[in-house]
């Protein structure tokens, strides 16, 4: 980009994502004023209630010794935390790159805020952390992959249906569970606060989208639902499942559960159990995941697309749209 380039920028005039600007001051917190970091941490301090963790709410795990399920639960958080902080920086990053590719000045105003956010973001993860005085597990392999992936794009409308529509609509239920979960008021206060900035983040995401898909032919508009809708519904199918079993039984053995293999059997079908019970929740209406609300919101559900990809009747689809115009019905 050139001095003449930003001669000519352009603002969109969308209400609601220059809004998003004057809240991101307005709504502005301070990581040392702000955060209460004097708050201990305790090393046999679970952090947030057991049930949070994956396998954390079978009877199995919780018959286990309260030292056992404390060494599983604090390993659970600090593994979680770790992709956050670096999820963070990688959101830094993605930012910074909008700034410097978008042309209309409204969106490069919000990814500025936004890489300020984040930062303050990697800076509050990371120093809890610390707090917590352990070794962390580190990153899978899967997620270092999908953050490479984004690291390495430069196309403004891939960068956000990556970053702020799917990852951080796809985040917003990981950010609520351990807001909600949490028994360490430290890291309550955090999330608490880290939540309150990532709903504007996913907000940018949705109008952005929802901008699009309003300009956009109808075959345009089925094309990137068809890749989105595919990828959100693959997420929320994605429950607890062997891998994360293998997590959880190193852990057990850590704490000195001879036997941690043996109970993992029994841990796999109750926890199987409690994954069909959740599906069953969203597919009710009963609970929708962010995902599918920001799906919504931005226009991907619209009749004429979901009958054109054959989504009309899919279970989790159905829930979405009868959770959400419930909820409104409801005010
Ligand atoms: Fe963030
Ligand atoms: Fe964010």
């Amino acid at each position: 980009m050139r001095t003449r380039d930003l001669l000519k920028l352009r603002n969109t005039g969308h209400p609601g994502i220059n809004a998003l600007f004057a809240k991101a001051h307005s709504a502005d917190w301070d990581f040392e004023e702000d955060v209460d970091w004097t708050v201990p941490v305790e090393p046999d301090d679970p952090l947030v209630a057991h049930g949070w963790a994956a396998y954390g709410q079978t009877p199995t795990f919780q018959a286990l010794p309260e030292r056992v399920k404390t060494h599983a639960t604090r390993r659970a958080v600090g593994r979680m935390l770790n992709i956050l902080q670096v999820g963070e920086s990688v959101a830094q990053n993605v930012c910074a790159r909008l700034v410097l590719t978008l042309r209309e000045e409204d969106y490069r105003n919000h990814a500025a805020a936004q890489a300020m956010d984040e930062a303050r973001h990697h800076l509050a993860y990371r120093r809890f952390l610390d707090a917590m005085h352990e070794d962390v597990e580190d990153i899978d392999a899967g997620t270092e992959l999908m953050f490479d992936g984004l690291l390495s794009m430069d196309d403004p409308l891939e960068l956000i249906a990556t970053e702020q529509f799917f990852l951080e609509s796809f985040a917003m239920s990981i950010f609520e569970g351990i807001r909600r979960e949490a028994t360490n008021p430290l890291l309550r206060r955090i999330l608490e606060l880290i939540t309150r900035d990532e709903s504007r983040h996913m907000g940018f995401g949705v109008l952005y989208i929802a901008e699009r898909m309003r300009r956009e032919p109808l075959e345009w508009r089925v094309g990137f639902a068809r890749r989105w809708l595919g990828q959100i519904i693959g997420s929320l199918l994605d429950r607890p499942g062997p891998i994360m079993l293998a997590r959880v039984v190193r852990r057990l053995r850590e704490a000195g559960v001879t036997e941690a293999e043996s109970l993992a059997p029994r841990l796999l079908r109750e926890q199987q159990a409690i994954n069909a019970a959740d599906l069953e929740a969203a597919v009710t209406g009963a609970t929708v995941p962010h995902l599918l609300k920001s799906a919504r919101r931005a226009g991907l559900l619209a009749p004429e697309i979901l009958e054109a990809l054959d989504l009309s009747d899919h279970p989790l689809i159905r829930g979405a749209l009868r959770g959400s115009s419930e909820a409104e019905s409801h005010g």
